[in-house]
């Protein structure tokens, strides 16, 4: 967040709640994913990095009364005692705040009241995980003015629970996760099952990470995302009565697939196939990182898109057309969809060189082919959440 737009919510503070005395800061980034898309909740390998894009909770401790947030991005108050935290039907952003509070509650954290301002600069709707990193600031401020520090593990996993219980979306691990684990200028290989996980350099000297936003966002996002991951879900139960062993699609390989397939009808299979394939694509891509071959790291990138098109079915046209369009400039190694899909962002391997040129020509493109104006971003891997004093 930019030091123009930290002072004034400063400003901000000092109005609305009286001087600053008390007052810190917490803050988590958002992520894009490089490869490994709708694997975390099959128990497979995703490979996100944090961006320098962030969402701030500036709070102090209170002694009693009621939590007390206003959110920049909507101009609006939300207020709840701690000892009951119920949904906010007509809020939606302040489900996220409450929810984590609750999910700590419920884990037998022992909270303090908090007043603050909420403010991200995460693209939202973008495929970029504003939600994960308004769940991770939250949970940060809340732990802090409590005087709490839990593991990390356990802080990524109960800000998942909040999204999933309190805000309804069946997320998986990944977003918090690498919320609160990133490492500045690293990708981060993460096993969505044992959350064991491995930090892969990004030599920025050699590439850049450009992000293509389509600034379209097809409703049926979160039921289609809810519905995909029951029918992965089916899949794994099937082909486990079948095999010993299976528990998710991460236990899957292409040759029990391709041995047992035929019990799963023809959509559940194809969205299968997406997991199994990915997960071998996800694995491939670290090992590539490992060997600094960002030439095969694209080509896994190029893969994945295809499959999550074809298999998965989660990418929409103007996506299609957002990495169509990247593919045919000079220095794109690779260009995929990322995240959920329906809209929202592709990620873009492109030679350091190339990033800056590659990024005007796909605007102009995409704009002379839609008439819709998108954003481009060169994102440099930050490190993950933290709370600072101010
Ligand atoms: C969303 C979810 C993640 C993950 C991706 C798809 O971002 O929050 O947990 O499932 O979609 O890879």
């Amino acid at each position: 967040m930019d030091y123009e737009t930290v002072s004034r919510l400063v400003t901000r503070f000092e109005e609305n709640f009286g001087g600053r005395q008390g007052l810190q800061c917490a803050r988590a980034p958002g992520r894009v994913n490089l490869i490994g898309e709708h694997t975390d909740y099959n128990g497979g390998f995703v490979m996100p990095m944090a961006i320098d894009r962030e969402t701030r909770v500036f709070f102090r401790t209170l002694d009693g009364g009621p939590v007390r947030l206003w959110s920049e991005n909507y101009g609006e108050w939300d207020e709840f005692d701690l000892d009951h935290i119920e949904r906010n039907e007509a809020q939606r952003w302040a489900n996220y705040l409450r929810g984590v509070a609750h999910v700590l509650q419920e884990a037998g954290y022992e909270l303090r009241p908090i007043e603050g301002i909420v403010c991200g600069d995460v693209p939202i709707g973008a495929g970029l995980s504003s939600s994960a990193s308004v769940e991770v600031a939250a949970a940060r401020a809340y732990c802090a003015a409590a005087g709490l520090e839990p593991d990390p593990k356990e802080l990524a996993l109960l800000c998942q629970r909040a999204e999933n219980r309190f805000v309804g979306v069946n997320c998986g691990i990944m977003d918090q996760f690498v919320s609160v684990h990133a490492r500045r200028e690293h990708a981060l290989m993460l096993d969505c099952r044992s959350l064991k996980h491995e930090l892969l350099p990004l030599d920025t000297s050699a590439v850049r990470v450009v992000v293509c936003n389509t600034m379209v966002h097809h409703e049926l996002g979160s039921s289609a995302y809810n519905a995909r991951r029951a029918r992965c879900e089916g899949a794994a139960r099937l082909l486990g009565e079948r095999v010993e062993g299976i528990r998710q699609l991460r236990d899957v390989t292409p040759a029990i697939l391709a041995e047992h397939g035929g019990v799963l009808d023809e959509a559940t299979l194809k969205r299968a196939r997406h997991v199994v394939s990915e997960d071998e694509r996800t694995i491939g891509a670290a090992e590539a990182l490992r060997a600094g071959d960002y030439e095969a790291f694209g080509r896994l990138m190029n893969e994945s898109h295809e499959s999550l098109r074809r298999d998965y079915e989660v990418s929409c046209e103007e996506l299609d057309l957002m990495v169509e369009l990247a593919r045919k400039e000079p220095g794109v190694l690779g260009a995929r969809m990322v995240g959920a899909g329906f809209g929202g962002c592709t990620v873009n391997l492109v030679r350091r060189e190339d990033a800056g040129r590659m990024a005007d020509a796909v605007r102009a493109a995409y704009r002379a082919e839609t008439g819709i104006e998108p954003e481009t971003y060169q994102f440099v891997a930050v490190g993950g959440a933290g709370v600072e004093r101010v």
